[in-house]
């Protein structure tokens, strides 16, 4: 009974290892000063996001979602509240801390992909690794430029390539200096469908095989059906936080109508009954 009771207490019981947040924001409101007036545009949102996640945030237009990205990617401060990036609180780091620490820590994906028209491939994607100082850039570049596919368009313009190639190359510039998360402000949005399944292909695949943490915004349903988390934006606020129960596979199902059924699972949320607020 006693050798039971003492064997019980001096056994050490290893603690499973809790997962690490690459974001945590805790309250964080953000208003815009304009003269006489303020325009508060987060109202108090706070948000985990694990390594490995694969996150989509949606909402209505201004709500918010391009406010809380690019605090999210520290090129924004947050007017109150806190944020921790990988452990770090950055919401108190003066401006020349805090461009370290993004171009350590984060990849940035754009609508508009960000490319410099004259330059090539592979130059594109060396360019953070020249800010950074790093060795071995041309090597670096030509492997992410190989993982994302385009490891024979590395002498090619932008002109040279199409959207969604050159969305692809702008994703290679993102990854190239292995950051701890990819953040994405509507990397779909110019593009047309086909070239959207091929972006989306690579942010799996990323996700899957390499478990690069991605947060992106999108307007679409569909593409949010191919991420793990939807969290739900309105008026500065989240409204909606939910697991997708069996993400979509980029480029093996047809747009089909459950884009319609995930629309009406976050219609309320989403549109708030007000119709007149989307177009
Ligand atoms: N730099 C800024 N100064 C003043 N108002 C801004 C600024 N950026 C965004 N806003 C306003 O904040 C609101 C939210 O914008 P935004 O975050 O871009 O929304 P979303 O990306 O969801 O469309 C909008 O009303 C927008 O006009
Ligand atoms: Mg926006």
């Amino acid at each position: 009974m006693f050798k039971w009771f003492n064997r019980k207490t001096t056994e050490s019981v290893a603690e499973p290892e809790a997962p690490k947040a690459v974001i945590d924001i805790r309250d964080i409101t953000r208003t815009y000063e304009m003269g006489e007036f303020s325009l508060q545009v987060l109202k108090g949102i706070s948000l985990q996001i694990f390594k490995g996640e694969f996150v989509s945030i949606m909402g209505p237009s201004g709500s918010g979602k391009s406010t809380l990205m690019n605090i999210l990617g520290a090129l924004d401060q947050p007017t109150s509240g806190e944020y921790f990036l990988d452990g770090v609180d950055v919401s108190k780091l003066g401006e020349t801390t805090l461009a370290g620490v993004r171009n350590k820590k984060i990849g940035f994906v754009f609508q508009s992909f960000n490319l410099l028209r004259r330059t090539t491939a592979l130059r594109q994607v060396e360019l953070p690794l020249v800010y950074g100082g790093v060795s071995g850039r041309s090597q670096k570049a030509k492997a992410a430029l190989e993982s994302v596919g385009l490891g024979q368009r590395l002498d090619h313009l932008p002109s040279e390539l199409s959207g969604g190639q050159q969305q692809r190359v702008a994703i290679a510039r993102a990854l190239v200096n292995e950051p701890a998360m990819i953040l994405a402000d509507e990397p779909t949005g110019n593009l047309d469908s086909r070239s959207g399944t091929e972006v989306m292909q690579i942010f799996q695949q990323l996700n899957r095989d390499q478990g690069i943490t991605i947060v992106f915004v999108t307007h679409d349903p569909w593409i949010a059906r191919h991420t793990k988390r939807v969290v739900m934006l309105r008026d500065g606020k989240i409204v909606a936080d939910r697991h997708v129960a069996a993400p979509l596979v980029a480029g093996e199902t047809e747009r089909p109508s459950e884009a319609e059924e995930l629309e009406g699972v976050f219609k309320e949320a989403y549109y708030g009954g007000a119709k007149a607020e989307y177009t």
